[in-house]
């Protein structure tokens, strides 16, 4: 859906992309268009490391022959996706189960740009249900313990979805998921990573049918 507006925000997003760069490289479909995207800009000489968040975006990078390297200290720019974002540049994200390596490539960048389309903003993070990753161990009494925090939990594809951490993800249907959240859930024993982006993105590239919004997050 938004394929469109998806692909104008990685495009315009794409030129932030300069010689010699590290960056981290999203996931989902919106990342997709911004891998295409570099593939051809490496194509014709340009010359960047990429950190993948995820292994399908890591073999996507292997196959446009974009060079991928895990050792890396200094990301300049990680350009990733998002489900939901709110006024402030809350996000929520993992609806593709790459919450985990998202966060800490997103959190170990000096910016942070969010790919989105029209369709991911509202006032107060209330529509996607939010994805958190939790160790199989117990599992059944992690998400009995992140629902008494007033939400409806359920596993992912009924725990067939696993991550490529080898976790499930439950995913939490909040009325409304507040940022403040993230470090109650975090506190639950078997919680790897809880989908609240809080203070992490620098820039939001919001594709319209009328062209790419930039917003600015002070
Ligand atoms: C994956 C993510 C994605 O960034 C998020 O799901 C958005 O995906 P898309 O660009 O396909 O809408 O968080 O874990």
């Amino acid at each position: 859906m938004f394929e469109n507006e998806k692909k104008i925000a990685a495009m315009e997003a794409l030129k932030f992309v300069k010689n010699d760069m590290r960056i981290g490289i999203g996931t989902g479909s919106t990342a997709y268009y911004f891998i295409e995207g570099l593939s051809e800009l490496v194509k014709k000489g340009l010359k960047i490391t990429g950190i993948p968040t995820s292994k399908k975006s890591e073999e996507l990078c292997r196959s446009f022959n974009i060079p991928v390297d895990y050792n890396i200290k200094d990301i300049d720019i990680d350009f990733d996706g998002a489900d939901e974002f709110d006024l402030y540049g809350n996000l929520i994200k993992g609806g593709g189960g790459a919450l985990v390596r998202e966060k800490i490539v997103a959190y170990n960048s000096r910016e942070f740009y969010v790919l989105v389309d029209h369709s991911k903003y509202s006032e107060r993070l209330h529509k996607f249900p939010l994805p958190v990753e939790v160790l199989p161990f117990m599992s059944d009494k992690t998400l009995e313990n992140i629902e008494k925090l007033g939400c409806k939990a359920s596993f992912r594809d009924d725990k067939k979805f696993i991550s490529d951490n080898g976790n499930y993800i439950i995913d939490c249907v909040f009325n409304y998921t507040d940022p403040e959240l993230e470090s109650q859930i975090k506190m639950i024993p078997g919680v790897v990573e809880v989908g609240i982006f809080r203070h992490l993105a620098t820039k939001i590239f919001q594709g319209t049918i009328d062209g790419c919004k930039i917003i600015d997050i002070k």
